[in-house]
């Protein structure tokens, strides 16, 4: 295991398979920001499948036993479960899970269960249709999402989670709809704090519900009890219902922030590691890949990027967002 200056140890990996996304959510792909000029990645600079698993096998190596992926949406890559299964075949990867908007998983759930995803996270801000569309600025019905939760269900990528980003004057009003949306259905619904991820939302503390007012709004309607995490350094503090219905989290990144706990490696699209979630620069793996670096020299880059590791931004946040150019979160994943 690899160790970083605070004494945290590289044990999950979050692999971002393409800066694309067919939604535009507003404190995420803003529409005048993402726009049709807007440049992404060039084909021949986005890592290929194979060179993901490889790189998956020098994490498994260090210890890295949990992979996550995301993108952007990562469904819009094509032919995603081979990725799965490469992914899959890797001796000590315990956990693979993706972070997906939801809009194809009906079509994809049961080859990517088939492949060996073990579970899904589906991002989602409303659940009545007008809502859904101002929050992620699409034309697209919620419904579908609906379905491809539940499709996700049937083929077993479970507990399937949703994970709602709360922003006052937004969608504060509504979380009980959305709480009571999934109430007995084995989802687990994660409220989470917005944050100030990347530089093209104009974040400001004022937007922030925090999840003691969240856990607040929804004991008002259905009373909750907290419940232990299911293993340590756990984002979501977790939360039951007392009727037995189900459970509920909420993601304290900007009250509470859990920097402490942070055992989690980004690897952007492109083939760069970033320690945090705020950084404003990576540092390259694809070049040493690509030029004919061998798994020692690998090895050797993530050791000491993650040894001189001494990130805490959430921590050290004082309420106003930094003015360096982060990187956006589309890029890097959540
Ligand atoms: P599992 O426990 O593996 O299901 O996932 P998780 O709880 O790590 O949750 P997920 O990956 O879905 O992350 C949920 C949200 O928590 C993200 O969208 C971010 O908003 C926030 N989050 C996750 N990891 C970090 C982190 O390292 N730093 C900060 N500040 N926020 C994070
Ligand atoms: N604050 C909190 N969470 C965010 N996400 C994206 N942007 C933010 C933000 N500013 C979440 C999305 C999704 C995951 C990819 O990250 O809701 O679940
Ligand atoms: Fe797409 Fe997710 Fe970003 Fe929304 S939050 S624009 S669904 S990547
Ligand atoms: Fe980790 Fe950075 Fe998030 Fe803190 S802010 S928990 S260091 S990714």
């Amino acid at each position: 295991m690899v160790r970083d200056t605070y004494d945290r140890e590289l044990r999950d990996l979050r692999v971002s398979v393409t800066d694309r996304c067919n939604f535009r959510c507003a404190y995420c792909m803003p529409r005048d920001v993402y726009d049709r000029d807007h440049v992404y990645l060039p084909r021949d600079e986005i890592l290929t499948f194979e060179e993901i698993e490889r790189l998956v096998r020098v994490f498994a190596g260090l210890g890295v036993a949990k992979i996550r992926l995301t993108g952007g949406e990562p469904l819009l890559r094509h032919d995603l479960e081979k990725l799965v299964a490469k992914v899959a075949s890797v001796d000590g990867i315990a956990d693979i899970a993706m972070t997906t908007n939801g809009s194809t998983l009906a079509r994809h759930a049961g080859a990517l269960a088939d492949a060996g995803l073990d579970r899904v996270t589906v991002s989602l801000d409303a659940v009545d249709d007008t809502s859904f569309r101002g929050a992620a600025d699409v034309d697209f019905p919620v419904a579908r999402v609906l379905e491809g939760i539940d499709a996700a269900k049937d083929a077993g990528l479970t507990p399937v989670k949703i994970n709602t980003v709360v922003r006052k004057g937004l969608n504060d009003d509504a979380l009980v709809d959305i709480a009571g949306a999934f109430r007995g259905t084995g989802h687990i619904v994660r409220f989470i704090e917005y944050m100030d991820v990347g530089s093209s939302n104009d974040w400001k503390m004022g937007d922030v519900v925090t999840a003691d007012e969240i856990v607040a709004t929804i004991a008002g309607e259905w009373p909750l009890d907290a419940i232990e995490p299911n293993y340590p350094g756990e984002v979501v503090s977790r939360w039951r219902y007392r009727d037995g219905l189900g459970e509920i989290g909420v993601i304290s990144s900007v009250s509470k922030p859990f920097c402490g706990e942070c055992t989690r490696l980004r690897l952007s699209a492109d083939g760069s590691i970033y320690t945090c979630l705020f950084a404003t620069r990576g540092t390259d793996l694809r070049g040493p890949l690509r030029s004919g670096a061998t798994d020692e020299e690998l090895v050797e880059i993530i050791t000491s990027v993650w040894q001189e590791r001494s990130d805490r931004y959430s921590e050290d946040r004082t309420g106003v967002s930094v003015g360096l150019p982060k990187v956006e979160m589309s890029f890097i994943g959540g």
